[in-house]
């Protein structure tokens, strides 16, 4: 599955846009069943007859009106990717990565990962007989590494030891080298086919959107797999002719980790980013040190006009916040970044407030509550339904209780 020279080249898969032009139109898509990513089976590298099925994709796109309001944008959608078997958009990558070593006839695969794609494949791998050996970032969260373990995992938890080292990958390769495990992260230098899946969100939404354009759509990014996804589907939707233009592409990531942005900002070519030496941030989705995804990610940003983002922290949880109270969505810290990339570009005068906007909510909260918890005082505690007849004393109002007859 890797390059021979073992360099990370970038392997493409390329379709046949014309056949597939023909096929994939708004009217056959009108005629689909498929809620799921295989809806849009021809933008796909692998036959839905190879999928294992958990209900990947087909996640709504919300008009988060309250949200919106505050903001002053009319039209600002979340893509609420959280509803996804595994409560993240990994889902998408994973379900498109086991089709795949479903075909290939795989028994064990492998994976680097800060917590979800790992939990992700996990998930897929189970459902298909295989053995999945995950190797986690050292702190990933209770939520992820649970999941890991109930889909039946063998986890590895990695610790960073050098300036820049992305100890994930380090124990994945091993596993792949000295063991012939299959590799199934989510990012693309190690296997093409996975970072096919994130395009199918560009796919729905647009079609949720019956087709209109879209200003931007902003993307919470460490290793670059979820923007380049989104890149290829843009693209692909142009030379099928289902869109006209390209919204611009808006990498968010964390103060802490910014190898990409940073790029964006001077104007780097992809063989001048360097590593983040120490990445940090409560955004644990975000701290690869590395934008494997970087060359693909960085050329979607630039053909499509849009601008990298850093956001710090307090910011990050300020959207986790303001995205639970305006419009009833539980991201966790990764899940919400977009939200504040938004409001800083608002800041800065680079997001029109006319246009569309869509902001990608990546994962959920129930992920990570250990830190989110603590972002509101406690809730009173009480005894012996006092409480509750406190709260009916105040309110006036009489409840009568029917027993069970
Ligand atoms: C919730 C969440 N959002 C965003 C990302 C970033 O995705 P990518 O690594 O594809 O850039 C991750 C990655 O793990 C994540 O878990």
């Amino acid at each position: 599955m890797l390059c021979k020279n073992r360099d990370f080249g970038r392997l493409d898969i390329e379709y046949d846009y014309e056949a597939i032009a023909a096929e994939l139109t708004s009217a056959s898509l009108r005629e689909r069943k498929a809620k799921d990513i295989w809806r849009y089976e021809e933008l796909l590298p692998v036959s839905q007859s190879f999928a294992v099925r958990l209900g990947e994709g087909g996640t709504p796109l919300i008009h988060a009106r309250r949200l919106g309001e505050r903001l002053g944008i009319k039209n600002l959608y979340l893509k609420d990717e959280t509803r996804n078997p595994t409560a993240s958009f990994k889902d998408r990558a994973m379900a498109v990565g086991i089709a795949k070593a479903v075909e290939l006839g795989v028994k064990d695969v492998t994976t680097a990962s800060s917590g979800n794609a790992a939990a992700s494949l996990a998930a897929y791998s189970a459902a298909a007989g295989m053995k999945c050996h995950a190797y986690v970032q050292e702190d990933a969260s209770m939520g992820k590494l649970a999941q890991l373990l109930l889909y039946g995992a063998t986890t590895v938890r990695c610790g960073q030891e050098k300036e820049g080292e992305d100890a994930t990958v380090q124990e994945m390769l091993r596993g792949v080298y000295e063991s012939g495990y299959y590799p199934c992260p989510s990012f693309g230098p190690f296997n093409p086919y996975q970072v096919e899946g994130p395009k199918t969100i560009p796919f729905e939404l647009f079609e949720q959107l019956d087709w209109d354009d879209v200003g931007a759509i902003f993307v919470p990014t460490g290793s670059g797999c979820l923007l380049t996804g989104v890149w290829k589907g843009v693209r692909d939707l142009k030379r099928i002719g289902l869109t006209t233009s390209y919204p611009r592409l808006v990498p968010v990531q964390p103060r802490g980790n910014r190898a990409l942005t940073k790029a964006i900002e001077k104007n780097l070519r992809f063989d001048q980013v360097v590593a983040e030496a120490y990445p940090e941030s409560v955004a644990s989705g975000l701290l690869d040190p590395f934008p494997w995804d970087g060359d693909a990610a960085l050329e979607g940003v630039r053909e499509t006009r849009g601008a990298g983002v850093w956001v710090d922290d307090a910011s990050i949880m300020q959207a986790v916040k303001e995205l639970a109270a305006y419009e009833g969505v539980f991201a966790e810290p990764s899940g919400a970044a977009g939200i504040a990339g938004l409001e800083k570009l608002l800041g800065e005068g680079l997001v029109g407030k006319d246009e569309s906007v869509v902001v990608l909510v990546t994962g959920s909260g129930l992920k990570e509550p250990e830190k989110l918890i603590g972002l509101y005082p406690q809730p009173a505690r009480a005894r012996g339904g006092e409480a509750h007849s406190r709260m009916r004393r105040k309110s006036g109002v009489r409840l009568k209780y029917r027993g069970a007859s």
